[in-house]
């Protein structure tokens, strides 16, 4: 890797152009999440029953890792450059002056924490006690390329205090039909006291990056990406899917495939009015088929949906990679004329993720482009 006229070593505008360089996760070291006030981790099927705490199972840990050695591997084959996190110990305790957690989390989902928009590498501000430091196992890797090459920008995202105060804790206790009478007002388990979002939380179109409003990322959130991004020439779109009860990260949710594709989950469409933005612009949108686990299926310490389904990773806009099992999917995307790879990764469902939220694209061919010219944007100044 060499700094080049061309382009930069880190340069990435969308979720699909041709991928040339990204970081794999790693469920080295990897612990269960604690319970704290931005999340309530729970075993599947057993309300109530208490959630382990402390390390991952060296079983667990080395099932999941085979499968990320094997993605990893996939993307070799096809000529892409693939990095690791670097160690880090997840076991440890954190005690900052405004809360202690009993152990941290691990370094499977980078998307989650780590995001290119363009030549530039964010570090998200995170949203959870046990992810605080989640940013460490990458930063060999951001110094790497912002020595590199000069053009390499690295923003970093204001920590927030993580104090109780920053969350609603009542949140948990809301019944399904309270969420439903709700489901308008996106407000979850975050207060909008501070800055607080996860990378995961976005989605990139070129010029336009849409942010959803979730459990992980608050409206003040979006308002500092608004205002860090604008002058760069970005527009903001905050999105929601107001069926969604608990959402975090958009990546189960709305998937770009391509330029005028998106792959949408049924249970969750967009809301109405922001709908525009894609069928104005000459969007189409696909409903991802049902997938092939129910949520009681999902593996009994996974905390996110049968959904993960669709979290497919892109390597170019006509080759995707899809989960072995994931059969309807991976007709629908031939059928759209993709070509479809598949690598086995359900042990890594556990760790609250799949293809795109495992992997943080550092290098994609391309260039900022206007996927939506008719578009209505109010900046913020
Ligand atoms: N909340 C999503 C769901 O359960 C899972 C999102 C996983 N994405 C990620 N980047 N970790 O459907």
């Amino acid at each position: 890797m060499t700094a080049i006229a061309g382009t930069p070593v880190v340069n990435s505008w969308n979720e699909w152009d041709h991928l040339k360089e990204v970081v794999v996760g790693s469920a080295d070291g990897a612990c269960f999440e604690p319970t704290e006030p931005g999340n309530r981790p729970q075993v599947r099927g057993r309300e109530g029953a208490p959630f382990p705490t402390g390390g991952k199972s060296a079983q667990a840990v080395a099932q999941a890792n085979a499968e990320l050695d094997g993605l990893a591997r996939l993307l070799e084959s096809r000529g892409v450059s693939v990095r690791r996190p670097g160690r880090h110990d997840f076991g440890r305790a954190l005690r900052t002056p405004h809360f202690e957690v009993a152990n941290q989390y691990c370094a499977v989902c980078p998307r989650d924490v780590m995001i290119t928009v363009g030549n530039e590498i964010v570090e998200a501000t995170m949203s959870r006690r046990a992810r605080y430091f989640e940013y460490e196992p990458y930063r060999h890797l951001v110094y790497e390329y912002w020595e590199a090459d000069p053009r390499v920008g690295w923003t970093v995202a204001p920590k927030p205090t993580m104090s109780d105060a920053m969350y609603r804790q009542d949140f948990w206790e809301w019944p399904v039909d309270e969420r439903h009478r709700r489901m308008h007002s996106s407000e979850f388990c975050i207060t909008q006291a501070e800055v607080v979002f996860d990378a995961a939380d976005m989605s990139r179109f070129g010029r336009d990056i849409i942010v959803q409003e979730s459990m992980t990322t608050n409206r003040a959130g979006i308002r500092w990406l608004k205002r860090v991004l604008e002058p760069k020439g970005f527009r903001v779109h905050p999105v929601h899917f107001p069926l969604d009860y608990f959402p975090s990260h958009i990546d189960c949710t709305f998937v770009p495939l391509r330029p005028g594709l998106v792959l949408t989950n049924p249970d969750r469409p967009i809301r109405q009015d922001e709908l525009s933005l894609f069928t104005d612009n000459g969007w189409e949108l696909i409903q991802a088929p049902e997938p092939v686990l129910t949520n009681d299926e999902m593996p009994l310490y996974c905390q996110s949906s049968k959904w993960l389904s669709m979290n497919v990773l892109s390597l170019s806009p006509t080759t995707v990679i899809c989960e072995e099992q994931e059969k309807p999917l991976q007709d629908l995307l031939a059928d759209q004329g993709l070509e479809v790879l598949t690598v086995p990764f359900r042990n890594v469902f556990e760790y609250g993720g799949s293809l795109h939220c495992s992997t943080w694209d550092i290098r994609r061919d391309g260039t900022r482009e206007d996927y939506f010219p008719s578009a209505v944007y109010e900046p913020l100044v």
